[in-house]
């Protein structure tokens, strides 16, 4: 149940890369709930084309959009797209991102690339691409980082250095476009049950235990994330402008090397 009204965000457009699974379709879910218009936007057609169907089953006006967040020129074109749809858009969340473990000396440097593209870049490109078709002022932003940004990881190397990039790219950003009248802010979930994040870098057989070590013993779901970034594009957030919420349950309290690559005892390597 959210604390929210219902109609929160009636009247509004939020376009959401990443937002056919995930924390991404989480939170599209969450706007559609309180009345926006959703354009989702991702790489799968078929997986598009699903979570556009659960999306309607809101009530909401959804929009679906087979692009990837590397082609500046397809963004373009999509953000063209909504403003034609729907009008201006008030909500922009980059939200794209991928990641895999591997060791930093065997990695290919397309592999390194193929992670800072779409996260670091890739967030780049969305912002950059939505800025003329942004309502000002009134837009909010907002970027989807990790706990790697601030806590060096092994096997992430490349997670580690795009979510560190995009999280001083936000504040940059702020700087610049704040009298404008657009927020940016983002959140940095630790790990969230139910995402492909999460089986990614799963610590396998040692989840229970790893999350037993952590401030707050549990990992969150997609609707404590979805609860988040709807708070951050609310009047409650409405002076805050620059900033990375951490709603990891305490996770980057913790320290380098403290991640759940580190315990995961398949992935390590000898
Ligand atoms: N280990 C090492 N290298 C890997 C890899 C892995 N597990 N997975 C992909 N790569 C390498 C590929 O071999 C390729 O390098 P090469 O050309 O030198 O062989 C490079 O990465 C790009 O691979 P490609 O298959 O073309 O992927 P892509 O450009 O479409 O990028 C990924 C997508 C690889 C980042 C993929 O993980 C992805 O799409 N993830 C999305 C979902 C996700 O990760 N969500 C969770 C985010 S936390």
């Amino acid at each position: 149940m959210s604390i929210f009204q219902p109609g929160l965000l009636k009247g509004q457009t939020a376009f959401i890369t990443g937002g056919s699974s995930g924390i991404n379709f989480g939170i599209a879910r969450r706007y559609a709930e309180h009345g926006a218009n959703v354009v989702i936007l991702a790489r799968n057609p078929e997986k598009l084309a699903k979570a556009r169907q659960e999306l309607e089953k809101t009530g909401a006006r959804i929009l679906d959009i087979s692009a990837d967040v590397r082609d500046f020129a397809a963004l373009q074109a999509a953000f063209a797209q909504t403003r034609e749809t729907f009008g201006e858009i008030d909500i922009v969340i980059a939200g794209a991102a991928g990641n895999f473990l591997a060791p930093s000396a065997q990695m290919s440097a397309n592999a390194f690339a193929a992670v800072i593209g779409i996260d670091l870049l890739g967030t780049f490109n969305t912002f950059r691409a939505s800025h003329e078709h942004l309502r000002k002022p009134g837009a909010r932003l907002l970027v989807i980082s990790a706990p790697q940004a601030v806590n060096p990881a092994p096997m992430q190397t490349h997670a580690c250095a795009a979510k560190a990039g995009i999280e001083s790219l936000v504040k940059s950003m702020a700087i610049e476009w704040g009298p404008a009248g657009v927020r940016i802010n983002g959140i940095s979930p630790g790990g969230v049950e139910g995402t492909e994040g999460l089986q990614r870098l799963s610590a396998g057989g040692l989840d229970d235990e790893f999350k037993k070590t952590l401030p707050i013993p549990r990992y969150a779901s997609v609707d404590e994330m979805a609860d988040m970034a709807l708070a951050l594009v609310s009047p409650l957030s409405a002076y805050m402008t620059g900033h990375i919420v951490a709603l990891d349950g305490g996770t980057s309290l913790l320290g380098g090397s403290y991640s759940l690559a580190y315990l995961n005892g398949r992935n390590r390597q000898s």
